[in-house]
C-alpha cells in the first residue's frame, strides 16, 4: 500500500473532524480558543486518530463511528504536548514546525489551552448527538478507559516518572520501561483499544491489537528517543538533543542508539506478528507499524 497517500488521506479527514468540534477563534475567549488551534492546526503527524481509525478499519467497522474518539485522542495528545514543552516541564521553543504555544501565548494562557483541549476531547467522546449510532455500552467503555489512559495510572503518571527521573540519574531497564509504556504507550494503546472497541471488535481480536498497541507504542517511543539524538530540527519540527540538555532517561542514555534501535526492530516485529489473525483490513496497522520505526519525523 502506499502510505504516504493513506497518511495523508487520514491526516486530512482527521482535520475535517476537529474543524467541526474545536471552538473557532470568533468565539470568545478569543485567545483561548486561538491557542487552542494554535496547536491542533500545526500539522503534527495525527498518528494516534489515525490509529484509531485503523485499528476500527481492521475488524470491519466504521470509520464514522470511531471520528470522535480520533479528535478527542489528538485532542487529549496535543495538550499534552503544549503542557511538556512547558518551562516548569521540558522547556521547549519549538513544536510542530513553530514556536512553542507558550512562547507565543504565555504560560497561563498555554496551561489554560492544555487545560481546555483536555476536556473538550471528553466531551467530544461522550457527546450523544456526535455519537449518535453508536451504543452507549460501548461508548462508556471506550470513555472509561480512555480516561484512565490518560491519568495518574497512563500518561500523566509517566510523565511525572519522566521529570523524576531527570539530571542523570540512572535508571534501570524496567523504570525506563515503566516511563514509556506510560507517558507515550498508554494514548497509543487507547488509541487501538478505542477503534478496536468502536469498530465491533470481538474480545480474542481485541486482545489481539491490545498486543501490537503495547508494542507499537514503546517503539514508538523509542524511536522518539534515537530521534532526539540523530534528527535534525527541521525534520522532527521540535527541538533536537532535549533529552541530553536535561539528563533525561531515555533509550540511547541507557543502550546505546545501535540497541535501541534493535529493540524497536524486535517490538516492532512482535507488532506485526500479533496482526497475524487479521487479513487486508490490517494493511494500514502493518504498515504503520514499519513506518514508527522507520521515520525521521
Ligand atoms: C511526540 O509525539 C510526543 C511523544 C509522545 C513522543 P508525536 O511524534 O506523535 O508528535 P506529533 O503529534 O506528530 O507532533
Ligand atoms: C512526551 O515525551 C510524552 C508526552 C507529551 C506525554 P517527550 O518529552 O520525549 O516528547 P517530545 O520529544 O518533547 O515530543
Ligand atoms: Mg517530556
Ligand atoms: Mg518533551
Ligand atoms: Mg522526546
Amino acid at each position: 500500500m502506499d502510505l504516504k497517500a493513506y497518511l495523508k488521506e487520514q491526516s486530512r479527514l482527521v482535520d475535517e473532524a476537529l474543524e467541526h468540534v474545536i471552538p473557532g477563534e470568533k468565539i470568545l475567549p478569543h485567545s483561548l480558543h486561538e491557542a487552542m488551534r494554535y496547536s491542533v492546526f500545526a500539522g503534527g503527524k495525527k498518528l494516534r486518530p489515525i490509529l484509531v481509525l485503523a485499528a476500527c478499519e481492521a475488524v470491519g467497522g466504521r470509520i464514522e463511528a470511531a471520528m470522535p474518539a480520533a479528535c478527542a485522542l489528538e485532542m487529549i495528545h496535543t495538550y499534552s504536548l503544549i503542557h511538556d514543552d512547558l518551562p516548569c516541564m521540558d522547556d521547549d521553543d519549538f513544536r510542530r514546525g513553530r514556536a512553542t504555544n507558550h512562547k507565543v501565548y504565555g504560560e497561563a494562557r498555554a496551561t489554560l489551552a492544555g487545560d481546555a483541549l483536555l476536556t473538550a476531547a471528553f466531551a467530544v467522546l461522550s457527546d450523544p448527538d456526535i455519537n449518535a449510532g453508536t451504543d452507549p455500552a460501548v461508548l462508556l467503555r471506550v470513555v472509561s478507559m480512555v480516561s484512565h489512559a490518560a491519568g495518574s495510572l497512563g500518561m500523566v503518571g509517566g510523565q511525572v516518572a519522566d521529570m523524576e527521573s531527570e539530571g542523570g540519574l540512572q535508571v534501570d531497564l524496567p523504570t525506563l520501561e515503566f516511563i514509556h509504556t506510560r507517558k507515550t504507550g498508554a494514548l497509543i494503546l487507547a488509541s487501538i483499544k478505542a477503534g478496536a472497541l468502536l469498530g465491533g471488535a470481538d474480545e480474542q481480536a481485541l486482545g489481539a491489537l491490545v498486543r501490537y498497541g503495547e508494542t507499537a507504542g514503546l517503539a514508538f517511543q523509542i524511536a522518539d528517543d534515537i530521534l532526539d539524538i540523530v534528527g535534525t530540527q527541521e525534520e522532527i519540527g521540535k527541538d533536537v538533543g532535549s533529552d541530553q540538555a536535561r539528563g533525561k532517561a531515555t533509550y540511547p542514555s541507557l543502550l546505546g542508539l545501535s540497541e535501541s534501535r534493535r529493540r524497536a526492530v524486535e517490538l516492532r516485529d512482535q507488532a506485526l506478528d500479533s496482526l497475524d489473525p487479521f487479513g487486508e483490513a490490517a494493511e494500514p496497522l502493518r504498515a504503520i507499524a514499519r513506518y514508527i520505526v522507520d521515520r525521521t519525523s
